[in-house]
């Protein structure tokens, strides 16, 4: 081996840029990599203060940043990070470590000052950080509670829903062996149990299970819940529970079913109703047939001033008015003998307003038609929807105290088969509390002697035993529209809807 002293070499070999300076911070020494890194010759920096050199500055650095007062205080190395740029301006992180070297005495009387370049590393740590970041924020801002445990059941992190769902704050429960409190009895073992079998969704895996969980102040709270255990190196390390709170859909579903039952009791009620109305109104027809014929009889046979003629006429009148509530219960409840033909809405509609056009209640209303250009074949009883048409227009005209305008707009989705007729008026609305109650038999927000309530349940019945359905479209202060949907039939075609 040459005669060759390692010591001398040491430091222009070592790997990072580094300096020597005096205790003053005068530049005593700098090695290749030094001078390459920053494209000085050693001549330019030699006897230069290392804040000229490093910092192109005249002033020192402040105390509190330099770690050179630190390293003369204590005798010892420091290090610190600094963010800087390096000849091409790109951006770098130096790790700056600063080592005392000490003389005979123990004083400091060099400093070296190695530059590392960590851009790379401190690049990852900084991407790495970031994806930690964004993972971390998907499981905190999840509406699913998140917990995660250790195998021993101490929790290591749970999310803000966790938080919600079990009543416990990450500060109370994060670090606690408290897994297992968590579950009902056995539950944290039944649980476990199914994620080390196959058989409920793979190794390690439980698939959505409705199960009970415990939250701090011992309420049984149904939860659905799914599980997985976490391998580091095919090691158990963790398991994470994710789990939804039941309580609302469970209460959602039980007003469903109650509202359904109410419903149910709802129509039973009602066709049990229909059919007392029906045997009533069969059996009333008959002496009401019998009072017309005799009252009318009566006035025939009254002189022309006769005192009672009035009080008489008034009786037809109102037997009149009898025998049309009658005959509404009796299409209600279906016990008239429907006919079935083919024939075009628009035509039913132009009828009705032929019957009715010249009707006094009618004076103030401006009537806006709006026809389907093609024909819009419906089957059944002509008449009925006549009715149908009657009643809904006698109903608007009334909403708006016999002033305004009623739009009547009939229209047609040839694929579905469907034929659409609109009736809007320009009346009072329906009160919200009002509207389930509308096709209700009886149902009336009017003056007694004004309305019976038959008028929309005998529409109803009209509209459904022709295979239709009617509802409130729209309602306001405004006015509202009533939407009536009827299967369309082909001209020729006698049977099948289109
Ligand atoms: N176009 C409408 N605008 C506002 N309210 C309406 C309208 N149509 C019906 N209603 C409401 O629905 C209730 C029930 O109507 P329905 O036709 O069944 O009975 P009625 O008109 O009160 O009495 P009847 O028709 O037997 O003479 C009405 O009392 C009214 O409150
Ligand atoms: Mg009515």
């Amino acid at each position: 081996m040459e005669n060759f002293d390692w010591l001398d070499n040491l430091f222009e070999s070592l790997s990072f840029p580094t300096l020597i300076l005096a205790p003053d911070m005068t530049i005593f020494e700098a090695n290749h990599r030094f001078l390459d890194k920053y494209g000085y010759s050693k001549k330019e920096i030699i006897g230069k203060k290392c804040y000229e050199i490093i910092y192109q500055s005249d002033e020192p650095c402040r105390e509190s940043s330099c770690p050179i007062p630190h390293v003369l205080n204590y005798k010892k190395g420091t290090s610190g990070l600094r963010k800087t740029t390096d000849l091409d301006g790109a951006e770098v992180y130096e790790d700056r470590v600063f080592s005392p070297i000490l003389n005979n005495n123990g004083e400091v009387a060099y400093i070296m000052v190695s530059l590392r370049d960590v851009t790379r590393t401190k690049l990852l740590d900084m991407e790495l950080r970031k994806t930690n970041d964004f993972l971390e924020g998907i499981i905190f801002s999840s509406a699913s509670a998140i917990l995660v445990a250790d195998m021993k059941g101490v929790i290591l992190r749970m999310n803000e829903s966790a938080s919600k769902l079990f009543g416990y704050t990450n500060k109370v429960a994060v670090g606690k062996s408290i897994a297992e409190y968590l579950y009902t009895p056995g539950g944290a073992r039944s649980i476990m149990k199914k994620l080390r079998s196959p058989g409920y969704g793979g190794m390690g895996k439980l698939h959505s299970t409705e199960m009970t969980i415990i939250n701090s102040s011992g309420e049984e709270i149904p939860v659905e819940m799914t599980a997985s255990i976490i391998y580091q190196d095919g090691r158990e390390v963790a398991t994470m529970g994710i789990y939804n709170d039941l309580r609302s859909k469970i209460e959602t579903e039980k007003k469903l079913k109650e509202a359904e039952r109410i419903k149910l009791e709802q129509s039973n009620k009602m066709a049990s109703l229909g059919q007392l109305a029906a045997g009533v109104a069969h059996e009333i027809n008959n002496p009401l047939s019998g009072i017309l014929i005799d009252a009318s009889l009566i006035l025939e046979e009254l002189d022309k001033d006769s005192a009672i003629k009035n009080d008489i006429q008034n009786i037809i009148v109102d037997t009149h008015r009898c025998k049309e509530i009658v005959k509404n219960l009796l299409a209600y409840s279906r016990q008239t003998e429907a006919k079935k033909e083919l024939f075009n809405i628009n035509d039913a509609i132009e009828q009705t307003f032929s019957f009715i056009g010249d009707h006094a209640f009618l004076y103030d209303i401006t009537i806006d038609k709006e026809y389907c250009p093609s024909m819009l074949m419906c089957k059944g009883d002509k008449n009925q929807l006549i009715q149908v048409f009657t009643n809904m227009i006698m109903n608007a005209a009334q909403a708006m105290d016999l002033k305004g305008n009623i739009s009547i707009r009939t229209s047609r989705d040839k694929p579905e088969g469907k034929i659409y007729i609109e009736i809007t008026d320009t009346g009072c609305g329906i009160a919200e509390e009002d509207l389930p109650h509308i096709f209700d038999l009886f149902f009336t927000t009017k003056d007694e002697g004004k309305g019976t309530g038959l008028g929309l349940g005998t529409v109803q019945g009209i509209i459904e035993k022709h295979g239709g359905k009617i509802k409130v479209k729209e309602t306001s202060p405004k006015g509202t529209t009533f939407l009536i949907e009827l299967p369309l039939f082909k001209v020729t075609d006698e049977d099948t809807p289109m």
